[in-house]
């Protein structure tokens, strides 16, 4: 199997991140209940024609991993085994949106995560805000990441206030406790994947309730001040990434991610819209360009 994508692993992957190498931009899809399978080959198809995801987008060429985009795409479970094929060796990443904490058994209409590291995952979203409403728990959440991360799957635990917290002034406390309470060892540093040294490899992303699907995004000083505040939280687990999504767009996602403490995004609806993501993958090339500019001419 010539596919890098299906060989690459998504815990070396992680380790790299967390040794505080990972200098790059994680782009990261979600396309939710979205996707037939023509419409979704045609878009894969269109994302692999215009180089997403190839060393083309590398600034300066690197092409070493830590310092480059990294895309991934976060299909409904129905297209999984398809758009991994549909990919062929394209190196990006697969996702899905949701994993059952237990390993298999009478779960009807569950999916395990081993069955997603089967199926050629290397990432997995969890406590997404449309399934927090629908009644998923952190504690549940915290399970469930525990399952992934079992399976060598990466985690991206979503958090977020809604537009009411974010009002009454409770954002940093909410999201503290959406974060403490989400994962299954704590954040003093403990963490491990299974008993190992390593950290556990997972990636953060910051969603407001309120910007996802609205087309109003956080302003740029509102995501750098709950970035930098994340950056704290976590910083005993080592460089975790943190995304942040809502709205985000080809016209914004490079301001965004010129911010100190963003390290890619999680895109909804234009993630569906292979211009648009290609475009949002350009600007996080654009926005490492620059900073390795800048860096050079310090
Ligand atoms: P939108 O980009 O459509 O706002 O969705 C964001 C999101 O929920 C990604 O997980």
């Amino acid at each position: 199997m010539t596919n890098s994508f299906t060989n690459a692993s998504a815990k070396d992957a992680g380790a790299a991140w967390l040794g505080g190498e990972f200098a790059g931009k994680l782009v990261v899809g979600n396309w939710k209940m979205n996707g037939l399978a023509t419409d979704a080959k045609a878009l894969v198809q269109a994302l692999v024609a215009q180089g997403a995801g190839d060393k083309s987008l590398a600034p300066q060429g690197q092409g070493q991993g830590q310092s480059d985009v990294q895309l991934a795409i976060c299909p409904p479970f129905t297209l999984l085994n398809p758009v991994r094929q549909w990919l062929g060796a394209a190196p990006l990443w697969l996702g899905a949106q949701d994993c059952h904490a237990e390993e298999k058994g009478a779960f009807t209409g569950n999916i395990s995560a081993a069955m997603l590291r089967d199926a050629g995952c290397q990432l997995c979203i969890l406590g997404h805000s449309e399934r927090r409403q629908a009644g998923e728990s952190s504690p549940q959440i915290a399970e469930k990441l525990a399952a992934a991360l079992r399976h060598q799957l990466i985690p991206i635990l979503c958090i977020g206030e809604t537009l009411a917290e974010r009002q009454a002034g409770q954002t940093l406390a909410v999201l503290a406790e959406q974060l403490a309470s989400s994962l299954p060892f704590p954040l003093e540093g403990s963490g491990n994947s299974g008993g190992g040294a390593t950290p556990a490899p997972i990636v953060l992303a910051y969603e407001p309730v309120w910007a996802i699907g609205t087309g109003l995004s956080a302003t740029l000083d509102q995501i750098a001040e709950v970035h930098q505040f994340l950056r704290q939280q976590t910083a005993a687990l080592g460089h975790v990434p943190l995304l942040y999504g809502g709205s985000v767009k080809a016209s914004n996602a490079a301001e965004i991610m010129a911010l100190g403490d963003v390290d890619g995004v999680l895109v909804g609806g234009a993630s569906l819209n292979a211009e648009d993501f290609g475009q949002i993958a350009v600007a996080a090339s654009t926005v490492l360009a620059g900073r390795s500019v800048s860096t050079a001419a310090a």
